[in-house]
C-alpha cells in the first residue's frame, strides 16, 4: 500500500475570474471545490490511476470532517490524527485571459506536542501495512523543523521507501535522512541551493549533488518544461507534449503520484518518468487539483518524449 502524509490538509477551492485585477469586486459561478494539501492531492491522484491508498496526517475542526468525508467518498481510506485546530482553506484565482494563478495559502492550525506524539504513533503504526511513503507539502506551526527528516529515518528504518516533497528548511533536513526521492521544483531547488539556476547545466549539477548525498532520485519539475531526473548515474529531461494549461496547481503532486506508482510496480526508471510527467500534465489540463482523466494519462504516456542528458 501506499501511504501518503498531509500534515496540513486544505479545503481547496478555484476560482476562474477571466482578466483577473486586484481592488475589483466580482461575482463568481465557476467554483471548483476540492479537498487538497499536497499529501491529498497525491493520494487523489493514486487512487484514481486504481491503486489502493491510505491518507494520514493531521485534520481539525470542521473542515477536518469535510476532508475526511470527501476521502472516504474518493475510497481512500484514512487515519488522521484529529487536532484542536481547525483545518485550511487554500484559494487558487485562476485568470485564462492573462495566464495567472493568483494563489492565497492560510498557514493552517497549532499543533500541540501531545497531537504531534500521538501522529508519530500513528505513523509507526501505519508503516507496517506500507510499501512506500510520501509526505508533501507545508508543516503546520508546532511542528519541528525536523519532522520529515525524523520520518524518512523511521520508514527506512521499517523498509519503507520515504519519498519527500517539501521546501525551505524542511527540505533540507530531509535530505540528511537520505529519502529514496525528492521533488522540488525550480523554485524550491534555488531556495535549497541559495542561487539563482541559470541554465540546465546548473541545475543538473545541484541534483547530482544532491543525489551524491545520498538521495537516489531528484526530480526538478519545470513546469511546460517537463522535469529533470536525476539519479547517481543517470540524468534524464522528460516531457509529455504541449497543451494549453487549464490549472496547473497540483501537477507536481499528480507527477509524484504517477512515478511512485510506476516504480512500486517495477517499471524501468525511464518509463516511471515519463508515467510521472504524463500524470503532472494530465492534471494541468482538468480544472479540478489532484484530479487526472486515467484515458488521458495513458495517452499521453504514450507520447511522452524522453532525453537522456549524462
Ligand atoms: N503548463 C504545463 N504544461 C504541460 N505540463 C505541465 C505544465 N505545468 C506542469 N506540467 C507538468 O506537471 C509537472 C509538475 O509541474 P510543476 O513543475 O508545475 O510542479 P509544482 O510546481 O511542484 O506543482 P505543485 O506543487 O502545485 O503540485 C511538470 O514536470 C510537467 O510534467
Ligand atoms: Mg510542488
Amino acid at each position: 500500500m501506499i501511504t501518503t502524509v498531509t500534515l496540513n490538509p486544505a479545503i481547496d477551492r478555484s476560482y476562474i475570474i477571466n482578466d483577473f485585477q486586484v481592488d475589483n469586486r466580482y461575482r463568481i459561478d465557476d467554483v471548483t471545490v476540492t479537498v487538497g494539501g499536497k499529501g491529498i492531492n497525491v493520494a487523489k491522484t493514486a487512487s484514481i490511476l486504481g491503486r489502493r491508498i491510505n491518507a494520514t496526517g493531521f485534520l481539525g475542526g470542521l473542515s477536518g470532517e469535510y476532508i475526511k468525508s470527501e476521502l472516504v467518498k474518493l475510497g481512500i481510506s484514512t487515519s488522521f490524527v484529529n487536532i484542536a485546530g481547525e483545518s485550511r482553506h487554500f484559494t487558487a484565482i485562476i485568470d485564462t485571459i492573462n495566464n495567472t494563478e493568483t494563489t492565497v495559502n492560510e498557514t493552517g492550525p497549532f499543533v500541540t506536542k501531545a497531537e504531534l506524539t500521538r501522529f508519530i504513533k500513528e505513523y509507526i503504526r501505519i508503516l507496517k501495512y506500507s510499501k512506500i511513503i510520501i509526505a508533501s507539502g507545508s508543516v503546520p506551526r508546532g511542528v519541528p523543523k525536523t519532522i520529515y527528516r525524523d520520518m524518512v529515518k523511521i520508514a527506512k528504518d521499517n523498509n519503507v521507501v520515504p519519498i519527500i516533497d517539501a521546501s525551505g528548511k524542511y527540505l533540507e533536513e530531509a535530505i540528511k535522512a537520505k529519502p529514496y526521492m525528492i521533488k522540488p521544483n525550480i523554485h524550491e531547488l534555488r531556495d535549497l541551493v541559495g542561487y539563482d539556476l541559470k541554465n540546465e547545466f546548473e541545475i543538473v549539477h545541484e541534483s547530482r549533488y544532491i543525489c551524491k548525498q545520498g538521495v537516489d532520485i531528484v526530480v526538478i519539475s519545470l513546469g511546460s518544461e517537463g522535469a529533470i531526473f536525476a539519479t547517481k548515474e543517470r540524468v534524464f529531461k522528460a516531457k509529455a507534449p504541449s497543451i494549453k494549461p487549464v490549472n496547473t496547481v497540483g501537477s507536481g503532486d499528480a507527477l509524484v503520484a504517477g512515478f511512485a506508482i510506476a516504480m512500486s510496480e517495477n517499471y524501468g526508471l525511464e518509463e516511471a518518468i515519463k508515467y510521472g510527467v504524463a500524470c503532472g500534465t494530465a492534471n494541468a489540463l482538468e480544472k479540478e487539483i489532484g484530479y487526472v482523466d486515467k484515458d488521458r494519462v495513458n495517452s499521453l504516456y504514450r507520447k511522452s518524449k524522453i532525453l537522456r542528458l549524462e
